[in-house]
């Protein structure tokens, strides 16, 4: 199982890294997680040969490639970063490689929340029909008080959290192999996603 860890944000201090770099270590035997940063992507400008810079366009084979994606949102101003909205406009614009991917939102924050506002934007915003993906119904994962969360080895601090993380983890496996049953012979669907254009 290949995964795409996606740092929502480019700050070069991050709970959400973390939550990303605990998730490589501890689910190493089950999945293959491979961390992406979006620092150093451009903020999206509409250009009309609908081309993404290199380092998005590479991104969106990897995520093509790969079995599902994990997106961890910090939460500002009750939504996500505006970088990481800016890489789903790149991403929706040129090559829609979200397009029935298997996608797990997770996310951390300072508030006692743990980014259940941002989730609830995200979640919206991958429903939109360029992007498509295919989201994990049913169940969330919110790490509040994200600053307190970890150990100085960069475990989770509280059991219950550690716990919960596993079952949700565990459920996203399941979907993803579910999906990718559910999604067979469905590629005239996506081909017509695919070329849907709001400048034709
Ligand atoms: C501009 C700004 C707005 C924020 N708004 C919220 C918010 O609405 N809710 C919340 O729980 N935390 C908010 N925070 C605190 C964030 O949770 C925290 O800065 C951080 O983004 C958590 O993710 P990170 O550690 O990965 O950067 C805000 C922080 C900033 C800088």
């Amino acid at each position: 199982m290949n995964l795409i860890g996606i740092v929502g944000t480019n700050a070069p201090t991050s709970t959400n890294r973390q939550l990303l770099q605990y998730m490589q270590r501890h689910f190493k035997n089950q999945a293959t997680i491979t961390i992406q940063e979006i620092a150093d992507f451009p903020a999206f400008d509409e250009p009309e040969d609908h081309r993404a810079p290199v380092g998005i366009a590479e991104l969106s084979a990897a995520i093509a490639a790969a079995d599902g994606v994990i997106i961890a949102t910090p939460e500002y101003d009750h939504s996500i970063p505006a970088a990481l909205k800016s890489l789903l406009e790149w991403l929706s614009y040129t090559d829609r490689p979200l397009i029935d991917k298997p996608v797990l939102v997770v996310g951390a924050s300072y508030g006692a929340l743990g980014t259940s506002r941002a989730q609830g934007h995200l979640r919206q915003i991958l429903d939109a029909p360029e992007l498509k993906a295919r989201l994990m119904p049913g169940a969330e994962f919110l790490l509040a008080h994200s600053q307190q969360a970890f150990t100085a080895d960069g475990d989770l601090a509280k059991p219950e959290d550690a716990a919960a993380l596993d079952e949700y983890v565990a459920q996203f496996l399941e979907f993803v192999e579910i999906t990718k049953q559910l999604l067979k012979g469905r590629s005239v669907q996506t081909q017509q996603h695919k070329q849907f254009a709001w400048d034709k």
